[in-house]
Parts: C-alpha cells; sequence; structure tokens
C-alpha cells in the first residue's frame, strides 16, 4: 500500500487523537498555510491594488502571485481566474450574470439528481426570476444513469458536479463533455469541482468545459476564499454580477465602464489573507505531488470501503468503484444521529445527514446518511477508530 502520514504537518490533527472523518465538508490546514496568512498580517498587510507604498505593493504581489500559483494548479491562464467567496458564489454568479444575460423563458438548464444544493438553488432563483425549466440526469445505483441524457434543442448550459460530495462518485466528467458538446457544442457546460480539485489534478483545458468551480476551505485553504474559472472570452461578455470599488474602469455620475475579468468579478475589497492562504495550500499539495496523494487515498478509501461493507450492519450507498475517499451508508440497527453522537465520544468525527443533497437523500430512500470522506492526511488509525466506535454504538443502540 502506498501510504504516508502527512499528520504532522495540520497542528490542529498533530495535537490531536482525533479521527477526523469529514473532510468532505471542510479540510484541516497545513502549517504552511496558518503561516502564510500570518506573515501577510504580521509582516506587510495593506489592502491590495490601490496603494503606492511598500506594504500595499508587498501584499498585492502576494495575491497576484496565489492567483498565478492557483492558475497553473488548474491548468489555466492567469486572467480566467476570478476569485469569489466560495464554490456557492462562483455558481450563484455564473447563473446571475450569464444565466440572466443568455436565457430566456424556456431555455433548459440540464442538472444531475446528485447536485449539492449550492449547484441547485441557484437554478431554481433563476428559474423564479426568469422561467427557465430545470432537468436532471438521473442517479441510478450511486452514479449518473447516462443512458439517456435528457439534452434538447432548449439546453443552453449543463451544470454538474465532479465527485459527489455525498457518495464520493467520480462523475466522467470528460464524458459527459464530450457528449454534450457532440449533440451542440453551443451548450455551456459548468463542473463544481469542490470535491475533485481536492482529489485529483485537475487541467481545465484538458477537461474542456466552460467553467469550473472549486472553494478553498476543502482544499486545505482558508474558509472565505472560492475560485471560479472561466474561458476568457464567456467571462468577458458577461454583465458584472456586484457594483463596487476595484471592477470599474471609468465611473462618472451617468456611466461606468468595467475592467475586463477578472476584475470584473472581484468588486470590493477581496478576501486578502485568505487568497494567499489558499496559494499556500495549493502550493502544499503541489509538493506532495498527485500521484502520492491519489495512491494513498485510493488504498485508504478501498481498506475503508471493503471494512465497512463486510460489517454486516451497515447499508453502503456509495459506489464500489469510481470512488473517491467517501463512504456514505446507514445502519440498520441505529438511528444516524445517534451513531454520530457515540462516535464523537470515540473521538471519531464523521457528518451525518443530508449532506445538502435532500434531492438525492430523496432518491436513495432515505433521509440522510453517516458519511466517512478521507483527506491526505487521513491514516489506516482513523479507519480503525471508526469500525471500533461503530462495534460500540451498534452494541449500545441494538
Ligand atoms: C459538491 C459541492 N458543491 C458545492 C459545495 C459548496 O461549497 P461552499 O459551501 O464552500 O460554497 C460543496 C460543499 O460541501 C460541495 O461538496
Amino acid at each position: 500500500m502506498a501510504l504516508f502520514n502527512r499528520r504532522a504537518d495540520f497542528p490542529a490533527l498533530a495535537g490531536n487523537q482525533i479521527a477526523f472523518l469529514d473532510s468532505a465538508a471542510s479540510a484541516q490546514k497545513p502549517r504552511a498555510v496558518v503561516d502564510a496568512m500570518l506573515t501577510v498580517m504580521e509582516g506587510h498587510y495593506a489592502n491590495i491594488h490601490r496603494g503606492l507604498y511598500k506594504f500595499s505593493n508587498e501584499t498585492t504581489a502576494a495575491f497576484e502571485a496565489a492567483r498565478g500559483k492557483i492558475a497553473k494548479f488548474i491548468g489555466a491562464p492567469v486572467d480566467e481566474v476570478v476569485f469569489t467567496h466560495n464554490s456557492t458564489e462562483s455558481i450563484n454568479l455564473v447563473a446571475q450574470s450569464w444565466g440572466r444575460a443568455n436565457l430566456k423563458p424556456g431555455d433548459e438548464v440540464l442538472l444531475t439528481e446528485m447536485e449539492h444544493h449550492a449547484n441547485l438553488v441557484p437554478w431554481h432563483l433563476l428559474r423564479d426570476q426568469i422561467g427557465i425549466v430545470i432537468k436532471y440526469i438521473p442517479v441510478l445505483d450511486g452514479a449518473l444513469d447516462l443512458s439517456n441524457i435528457p439534452l434538447s434543442e432548449n439546453t443552453k448550459i449543463v451544470s454538474f458536479t465532479h465527485i459527489s460530495n455525498a457518495l464520493g462518485t467520480i462523475n466522467p466528467a470528460k464524458d459527459i463533455i464530450g457528449r454534450v458538446r457532440a449533440y451542440n457544442p453551443d451548450i455551456k457546460i459548468l463542473v463544481d469541482g469542490s470535491q475533485s480539485a481536492v482529489h485529483m489534478k485537475i487541467d481545465v483545458r484538458d477537461l474542456g468545459a466552460d467553467f469550473f468551480v472549486f472553494t478553498g476551505h476543502k482544499l486545505y485553504g482558508p474558509t472565505g476564499v472560492g475560485v471560479l474559472w472561466g474561458k476568457r472570452d464567456i467571462l468577458n461578455a458577461m454583465p458584472p454580477y456586484q457594483g463596487g470599488g476595484d471592477m470599474i474602469e471609468t465611473v462618472s455620475l451617468d456611466h461606468v465602464t468595467y475592467k475586463s475579468a477578472p476584475a470584473r468579478f472581484e468588486a470590493g475589497t477581496p478576501a486578502i489573507v485568505e487568497v494567499i492562504g489558499l496559494g499556500a495550500a495549493v502550493d502544499y499539495v503541489t509538493s506532495l505531488g498527485w500521484d502520492a496523494i491519489a495512491a494513498h487515498e485510493k488504498a485508504l478509501s478501498d481498506t475503508l470501503y471493503k471494512r465497512l461493507s463486510a460489517r454486516g450492519d451497515l447499508k453502503i450507498h456509495s459506489p464500489a468503484q469510481n470512488r473517491a475517499g467517501i463512504v456514505s451508508f446507514t445502519c440498520h440497527k441505529a438511528d444516524m444521529a445517534d451513531l454520530a453522537m457515540i462516535l464523537d465520544q470515540c473521538n471519531v468525527a464523521v457528518r451525518v445527514g443530508h449532506h445538502c443533497c435532500q434531492p438525492l437523500m430523496g432518491k436513495l430512500g432515505v433521509t440522510g446518511t453517516v458519511r466517512a470522506s478521507l483527506a491526505l492526511y487521513s491514516t489506516p488509525d482513523d479507519i480503525n477508530a471508526l469500525e471500533a466506535g461503530l462495534d460500540k454504538a451498534v452494541k449500545m443502540l441494538s
């Protein structure tokens, strides 16, 4: 098994025995991220882009260097990387800016039944505002049923998650994009990479979508920063999402002209320290290398899946194959909230509930699941602790 142990890199784990199995919700932060954020706050903090003095210049340089790192991380030109506050805001930006400018009543948006609410609700809002129609690729046995993708001449955008946060299912994104392009190359495609940017190498050019979004806090970075990648021509044809400072070229009392992307979409003071922290997170992940991270997580995820499946008292909802380090289950013998409480007493952190995927839970016929999710710092001990905790909980509750 190609395992490594990086727990010592994460201060909250190094000083604690916790089996942290809730990384799909938000990941722990490595020392490198904490240090990078402290360095800017303690060393040369100032607002960016507008100051003509040393602190501001240094902070601006660090902020834009982070943009460069993130662009390289996903294989994009630097001016196609827009900073938002999270994936949710990135998707809302596309729905409200691109959607309002390009969609009319009756136009169709194609989503999937496994989307996080962040890729459902923005489109519902748009439907209520302008009368679009939302269609869904169905889920079958924990994966997308691609046998009959409901595309039509009215489909204008397809927006789907790369990896299911609730089940860990890795969707065949390139295949889906290829089929959509073959049907109609004018259909826009958004990939929600909130989970995938954490578990696999992303090359947005190779993937072939029009938009790719992810969120900093799941990628070992801080909260408050997210990314929207979009193709330059599409971004520059989109109207601003919010108005304010730093996104304009000129403002008069009756007229405004706007900068090109990415500034056009970055109104107001951005999450300066957090962006720099995310840059450090990307450096950290890159320094370990995707091959090593993927091999480690695959080995652990296989073990987790095998061990939980073998128990007999759990129903596993995650697929056996094409799955990231996420295993979702329900227990025949215990309520999930009770399970989580006893696991917490055993110092095991898992997530229970609908995982912001209520339509998917409905499809699975459950109100929620217990979700154990892995990260690069997870170890076999975490899985042992989960198993021991489950043994104890099931004994107490059944
Ligand atoms: C697949 C997916 N999309 C979107 C989001 C939303 O991320 P954020 O809350 O950081 O905007 C999440 C978070 O759980 C997610 O897992």
